[in-house]
């Protein structure tokens, strides 16, 4: 890596779980009494598009809905946000949603971040060319664990983005002790910008993630073609459907795979009876209240919480700033 000084475009990995520590996690999963795989192994190359199609989706809202808001809002988003922070975008991808605050928000340094570097590459080599003269540090980081920046990122004025809901995969105490880490990795500085899906009718949030083309139950079912190239797995995807449904006693989306029939599954290290509707849970997407949300964000030391909705309110914004600790000792 160049000096951090002479870096105006460059990509990091920050570090990989082995090949065989995700075969050790993949395995464990499958073979728990109710079977489980991280939502994040919907993210192939087959299932990144496969997502990007959901968003699409007339019955997918989440994006659209986002990005609306964002767009009615801007100016206030960024009035409370501030210019010339260093954009650390959580969860980047193709970076298109960060790349339509650069021109009101201009920040100092792009900082996408997603789980590798694999996936920055050309997203960051296409902005480079758009905003040729912005410094941009790709990081490839499996940001969920642990947020361990490299030291050319400052360690003030930082503005962390992480829309579209993805808070949701988390746990409610997860995603408590996550934005304490967010917080932590402000230095008393700067803040965060985050998309927060909203409770709703759960007519609404069963169609988003269960849509009449199928294309959500595409993006679950491929995860099993993931495990047998992951795993050398024997999954027949036509032995499986989709389930996706709101749990309101959670308030939580879940996405399962349910076996249609009693089918053995075999992988390198390990096999598997599944009885006829037994299911594989795939993904939770908590969705929270205004009041609920905010709570979380001042337990883990935000303040100064200022929120934007549309007009149904299905979804919101929140920019909240770090509090110095001096402030935030006492909850
Ligand atoms: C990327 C986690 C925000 O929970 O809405 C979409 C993933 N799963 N449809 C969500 C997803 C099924 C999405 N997040």
């Amino acid at each position: 890596m160049p000096a951090p000084e002479t870096l105006s475009t460059g990509l990091i990995q920050v570090f990989r779980k082995s090949e065989d520590a995700i075969r050790a996690e993949l395995g464990a999963g499958l073979l728990a009494p109710h079977a489980t795989i991280s939502p994040k192994y919907l993210y192939d190359a087959l299932g990144s598009r496969l997502f990007a199609a959901i968003c699409e989706l007339p019955e997918y809202y989440p994006t659209r809905t986002e990005a609306a808001i964002v767009e009615t809002h801007m100016a206030e988003i960024a009035a409370a946000a501030g210019q010339g922070a260093t954009l650390i975008d959580l969860g980047a991808g193709n970076c298109a949603k960060a790349a339509r605050l650069f021109p009101t928000l201009q920040p100092r340094h792009y900082v996408p971040v997603d789980i590798s570097v694999d996936f920055l590459r050309d997203a960051v080599a296409l902005l480079h060319q758009r905003f040729p003269h912005m410094p941009i540090t790709g990081v490839g980081l499996d940001f969920s664990h642990a947020l361990d920046l490299p030291d050319v990122i400052d360690k003030t004025g930082r503005l962390f983005f992480y829309p579209g809901s993805s808070i949701g995969n988390f746990t409610p105490t997860e995603a408590e002790n996550f934005l304490r880490g967010l917080h932590a990795a402000c230095h008393g500085d700067g803040g965060l910008l985050i998309g927060v899906d909203l409770v709703k009718d759960a007519s609404l949030l069963d169609a988003a993630y269960d849509d009449a083309l199928g294309v959500t139950a595409a993006f679950n079912r491929n995860l099993l073609l993931h495990l047998n190239a992951l795993l050398g797995a024997d999954f027949d995807v036509r032995d499986w459907r989709h389930r996706g449904f709101f749990n309101a006693g959670q308030s939580r989306i879940e996405m399962h795979l349910e076996a249609m029939r009693d089918v053995r599954v075999g992988w390198r290290g390990g096999e598997r009876r599944f009885a006829a509707g037994e299911r594989i849970h795939t993904e939770n997407s908590y969705k929270y209240t205004h009041a609920g949300f905010v709570q979380l964000l001042e337990r883990a030391g935000f303040g100064e919480i200022k929120i934007w909705s549309d007009p149904q309110t299905w979804f919101m914004l929140c920019h909240a700033r770090a509090l110095p600790a001096s402030q935030t000792a006492f909850r």
